[in-house]
């Protein structure tokens, strides 16, 4: 059987008070409609139709280079008349005999299992619908059932009496239905309610009507369908997800300084006995290894590191590739295209870009280090820079294996410096060091003896 699934996105999110559509908004470093594409993704629907209205023509292009692009039938609701509007525009294209399930890209955190469970239901009865008890059902649709206990109506807040507004469990706004019979339920929708719109909910009295047991997945996880209107009900999602996750890791054998100073926005792969200190944040895809210790503050954006690493406070490191037992930080930047080898070193207030430092190697303080390639046992001292920039063009810097520049050196790129080579303190290298030799390059000292110092003229 063929699953068409509707997603609506065509409201204006009003109190988000933004330039961005609301679906686009962020939820653990991805937009709450991507949540939503991805979960549905993996019911491998025949079709995902994707309803917009309000500033669509961002949402199109927010999309343009993923395979959302192609995979999405794109469905304009050119004037917001309500959920069940919305489905209207989109159903012309949905089989007879296919199911349809309708969510909310607002609503990101719905889970697969849900979906599935409610298909199949509707798949026997005709609908079904998730709904969700609540202590907080304020401005939510009502759902009414009868002394049998089933659902009869979906009743919103705005129309509701004082007796269905103590009622606690809410429409999450999630359905699944036959086609066929939301098709022909659609037709009857009217706009005589307090909000004047074609409301999706009132197809379920419709079913009532007709005799057709109303289907219903109840969850307890309020997260799942809560939907975001405003930036407060964002934050407050974001947090729950957050702690959700970290208490997961927790269980998994990672310790953790404090559940709810950890962000994990993306994908993360820890393995045993690493500690993450507090205000962690993780960004894209992150692999960690074993007995891996993070420090406070520290960013992570896909990086791999390996078993025993150190990363000490206040370290930004992206796109980074760190073999076993190195130490990087206090305060040390690891910018794209930096990997470490086996026991290197990246210490205080220290750069690096492009960036190969050998195994054993240490790069320990106030350096920048970009476009080089560091052989094993080098030793850069404090203030090195490699200059690999003329202004227009980028040039490589190499130093060989036991290398040794002494403090304060600039490399001046293309050059390379011999193994076991030696550079003297406060050098401008410019050109090649052969092997074994010692290179100094900077003005010669001169003592003047006998210099006298100034004093100070006094007036008369
Ligand atoms: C809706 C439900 C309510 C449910 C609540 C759950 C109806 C009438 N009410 O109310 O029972 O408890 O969701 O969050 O269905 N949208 C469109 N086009 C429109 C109107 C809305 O695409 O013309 C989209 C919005 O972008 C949003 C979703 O549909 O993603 C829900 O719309 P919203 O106005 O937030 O519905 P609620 O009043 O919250
Ligand atoms: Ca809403």
């Amino acid at each position: 059987m063929q699953t068409d699934v509707v997603v609506l996105a065509a409201g204006k999110g009003t109190r988000m008070y933004s330039d961005l559509p609301k679906v686009l908004h962020a939820l653990a470093g991805k937009p709450m409609l991507t949540h939503v594409l991805d979960t549905v993704s993996a019911l491998e629907p025949h079709n995902i139709h994707l309803v917009t209205g309000f500033q669509s023509e961002l949402i199109k292009q927010h999309y343009a280079k993923t395979n959302y692009a192609r995979r999405v039938h794109w469905v304009e609701q050119t004037e917001q008349l309500g959920t069940g509007h919305a489905v209207m525009q989109a159903v012309p294209t949905i089989n007879d005999d296919a199911m349809v399930l309708v969510l909310y890209g607002d609503v990101p955190l719905i889970k697969v299992e849900n979906l599935q469970k409610l298909i199949n239901i509707a798949s026997h009865t005709g609908v079904a619908v998730l709904t969700l008890d609540t202590p907080t059902p304020g401005g939510l649709g009502r759902i009414i059932r009868n002394n049998r206990q089933q659902i009869v109506a979906i009743v919103e807040e705005k129309d509701a009496d004082d007796e269905q507004r103590k009622i606690r469990e809410i429409n999450s706004g999630i359905m699944a239905f036959k086609a066929n019979m939301l098709k022909q339920w659609l037709q009857k929708l009217n706009t005589n309610n307090a909000q004047g719109e074609y409301y999706l909910t009132d197809v379920i009295a419709f079913a009532h009507a007709e005799g057709v047991i109303i289907g219903n997945v109840q969850t307890s996880d309020c997260d799942e369908v809560q939907g975001i209107n405003d930036r407060l009900q964002l934050t407050e999602l974001e947090r729950s997800y957050q702690i959700r996750r970290a208490r997961e890791l927790a269980k998994s054998g990672v310790t953790i300084a404090d559940t709810a100073r950890l962000d994990i926005r993306g994908e993360l792969h820890i393995g045993r006995d690493t500690t993450l200190d507090v205000n962690v944040i993780f960004e894209g895809t992150n692999r960690l290894g074993n007995r891996v210790r993070i420090g406070p503050n520290v960013v992570l954006i896909n990086c791999e590191i390996g078993d025993n690493c150190h990363i000490l406070a206040n370290s930004h490191l992206e796109s980074v590739v760190i073999e076993e037992n190195c130490s990087v930080g206090p305060f040390a930047r690891l910018r794209p295209g930096t990997a470490l080898k086996k026991g290197a070193k990246i210490g205080n207030f220290v750069e690096t870009k492009k960036a190969t430092i050998g195994a054993g190697s240490k790069v320990s303080h106030l350096s920048y280090v970009g476009d080089a390639e560091l052989g094993a046992d080098v030793n850069v001292g404090a203030g090195t820079i490699t200059c690999n920039y003329d202004g227009v063009n980028k040039f490589k810097t190499i130093l060989k294996d036991g290398v040794f520049v002494g403090s304060n050196t600039a490399l001046v790129a293309p050059v390379t410096v011999g193994t076991n080579a030696t550079i003297g303190a406060g050098s401008v290298i410019t050109s090649d060091v052969p092997d074994q030799d010692l290179a100094v390059a900077r003005g010669k000292q001169k003592n003047i003896s006998g210099w006298k110092r100034p004093v100070k003229i006094t007036a008369e």
